[in-house]
């Protein structure tokens, strides 16, 4: 009885007495940029206590949480975000930021994976953060129970807090996230969760690291709260390989080479006690594990590199979730939106909305521009299905090992696994009852003869959704990415529970490349709450080895 009690009230606790106490300041703050060098600046040789590569999503957190009690230089190849000033603007804004001709220095680099889908990924100081869609919602409790690191539940909550009360904030919804959720909660995603970070099953609107006025907080801000004297982070300095001895307690990692945009090369050296911790994210850090010695032999030999660490899974288990949405244009105008409002079903679908106005140009027989067409603004909006997992998975493979910039291939495998494809039918079965709501009567076109029905740009659902085979060929056929890529190096594979890449010593990875599964609806939150987690686990570990 009392342990039936206390899982009742854990319960309660854990999920209803939410304590929120977000992000207040709309400024967007710039201390940081005391502790920014160009790594041109930086000396050829030096050291430091610990050399994070990557000022990403999880590195930013990581490095600010070190800095409190040791020196942290942190690796980062992209610019620091004034250099782009259209990346912190707006939250419909930024969207031109993933259109942008990718010139090798864009904070958005592109990429195809093997699979032929378009993908992207941050090459900036904030990292992914700082061109994503800056929805916040935390890890699932199935994630903390298999995701194979060792958790104190406490510390997982404080770390959470102490990324919120900087850069989460609670959106108004807008227009048509508020028709999505009522359409939701008409399809049977209940019950109603209001407003919460929390994974509930239900529906509910969640956290936004976009700000009132639509200015863009990213992971980069949550370096304000080290030690900015203790900080140096370098960027347009791309690291290269891993320095590492041989000590009679095995293979360690000593330092990192990294290069500036000169073509020089440096050597960052770490003390005693000191570590090296990859966080260049899902493709970064399998990529650098690789260059520098530590995956499969056959891959390290067929392309020449000496082998430190032989470790077969480094660069597997690459996984992807896939994204199918149908979009719909809108009879009248619609404010646009970013994701805002998620439905969170008991079997792991997850629904999520946007709108943006696009211009279109049609064929006109009485245009009045020479080229025969007429542009014109349209409304459009869209609604996207992902699932969790998923259970497909490939891998990345080096193209070069002698230029770092050179990136790897990846193939993800979308639906190789049959229990994906199913998940997804399910996923656009709902999204398919969500249009037979009243929610979405509104969103109708009249036709010539009086009959209703929307307008789809792009693939239409297909009109039977009890049809498996037509369902399973609208999967394939529209998949594309919700950037929620990750693994290569999984914990239990190429790390350990606390992240310690194994056989090797003072090397850990902390970034989305340690997952095997992506947490929560969307990884961001979990990733920054493991970047200071990770670095408070750090301090603790060497106060009492001392
Ligand atoms: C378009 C888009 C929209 C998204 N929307 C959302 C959303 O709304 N909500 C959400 O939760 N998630 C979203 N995501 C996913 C989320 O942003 C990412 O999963 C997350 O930011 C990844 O964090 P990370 O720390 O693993 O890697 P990153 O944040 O990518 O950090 C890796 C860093 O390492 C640097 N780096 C890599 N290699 C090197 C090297 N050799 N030397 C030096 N530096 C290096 C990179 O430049 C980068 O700054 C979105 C992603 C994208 C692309
Ligand atoms: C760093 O210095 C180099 C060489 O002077 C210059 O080309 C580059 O633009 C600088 N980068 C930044 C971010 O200031
Ligand atoms: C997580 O693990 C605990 C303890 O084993 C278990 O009671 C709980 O049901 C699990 N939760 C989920 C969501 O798997
Ligand atoms: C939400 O709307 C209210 C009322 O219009 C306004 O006072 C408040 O500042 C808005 N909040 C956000 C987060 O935009
Ligand atoms: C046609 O010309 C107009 C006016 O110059 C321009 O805005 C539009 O983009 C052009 N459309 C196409 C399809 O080239
Ligand atoms: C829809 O598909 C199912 C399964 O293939 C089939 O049994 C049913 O007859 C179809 N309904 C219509 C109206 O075609
Ligand atoms: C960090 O340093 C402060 C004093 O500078 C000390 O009080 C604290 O115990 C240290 N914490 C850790 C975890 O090292």
């Amino acid at each position: 009885m009392g342990a039936l009690l206390l899982i009742v009230l854990s319960y309660f606790f854990h999920h209803q007495l939410e304590v929120l106490a977000l992000a207040t300041s709309s400024d967007l703050d710039f201390s940081y940029m005391k502790s920014v060098y160009n790594a041109t600046d930086l000396p050829l040789k030096e050291e430091y206590d610990y050399i994070i590569v990557g000022g990403g999503t999880a590195g930013c957190p990581l490095a600010a949480t070190l800095s409190a009690n040791y020196s942290v230089l942190v690796l980062e190849r992209g610019s620091a975000p004034p250099s782009y000033p259209q990346l912190v603007l707006t939250a419909d804004g930024s969207g031109g930021v993933l259109l942008q001709e990718d010139d090798g220095k864009t904070p958005a680099q592109r990429f195809t994976s093997e699979d032929g889908v378009a993908n992207v990924r941050g090459r900036v100081l904030g990292g992914t953060s700082m061109i994503n869609g800056g929805f916040f919602s935390k890890a699932d409790d199935q994630f903390y129970n298999e995701s194979g690191i060792h958790w104190d539940m406490n510390a997982v909550e404080e770390a959470y807090q102490w990324v919120e009360d900087t850069i989460v904030f609670q959106p108004n919804l807008s227009t048509w996230p508020s028709i999505v959720k009522e359409a939701l909660l008409k399809a049977g995603v209940g019950p109603d969760n209001g407003f919460s970070l929390q994974h509930l099953v239900g529906t509910k609107s969640s956290g936004s690291i976009f700000d009132n006025e639509g200015k863009r907080h990213g992971a980069v801000e949550l370096l304000n709260k080290g030690e900015l004297k203790n900080l140096k982070v370098a960027v347009e300095a791309y690291a290269e390989r891993i320095i590492f001895s041989s000590k009679a307690s095995g293979v360690s990692a000593t330092g990192v080479v990294y290069s500036d945009s000169k073509g020089r090369t440096h050597e960052a050296l770490i003390r005693d006690e000191g570590e090296v911790i990859l966080s260049a994210g899902a493709i970064g850090s399998p990529q650098l594990l690789l260059l520098s010695g530590i995956g499969p032999l056959p891959h390290l030999s067929s392309h020449k590199v000496p082998v430190v660490s032989q470790n077969p899974d480094v660069g597997n288990f690459m996984a992807d979730n896939p994204r199918n949405s149908i979009t719909i244009v809108v009879p009248f105008a619609l404010d646009p939106s970013i994701v805002q409002v998620v439905g969170i079903t008991n079997d792991f679908n997850y629904i999520e909305s946007g709108s943006s106005v696009t211009s279109f140009s049609f064929p006109q027989p009485f245009s009045f521009y020479p080229n025969g067409t007429t542009p014109l603004e349209l409304s459009v909006a869209t609604i996207v299905e992902k699932f969790s997992g998923p259970l497909s998975s490939g891998s990345l493979q080096l193209v070069s090992s002698a230029d770092v910039k050179v990136s790897p291939t990846i193939q993800f495998n979308y639906f190789g696994d049959p229990k994906d494809l199913s998940r997804c039918v399910r996923g656009m079965r709902l999204v398919g009852d969500m249009l037979k709501t009243d929610a979405m009567e509104g969103l109708k076109f009249e036709d010539l003869e009086g009959a209703e029905g929307f307008k789809f740009l792009g693939p239409s659902l297909p009109r039977n959704l009890s049809d498996d085979a037509s369902m399973e060929a609208f999967c394939r056929s529209t998949v594309t990415t919700f950037w929620h890529y990750h693994g290569g190096c999984l914990v239990g594979k190429v790390v350990d529970g606390y992240l310690r890449v194994v056989g090797t010593n003072s090397l850990r990875v902390v970034d989305g490349s340690i997952f095997n599964t992506s947490p929560g609806t969307n990884p961001q939150a979990t990733l920054m709450m493991i970047g200071r987690y990770m670095g408070l686990r750090m301090l603790q570990e060497r106060e009492a080895a001392k």
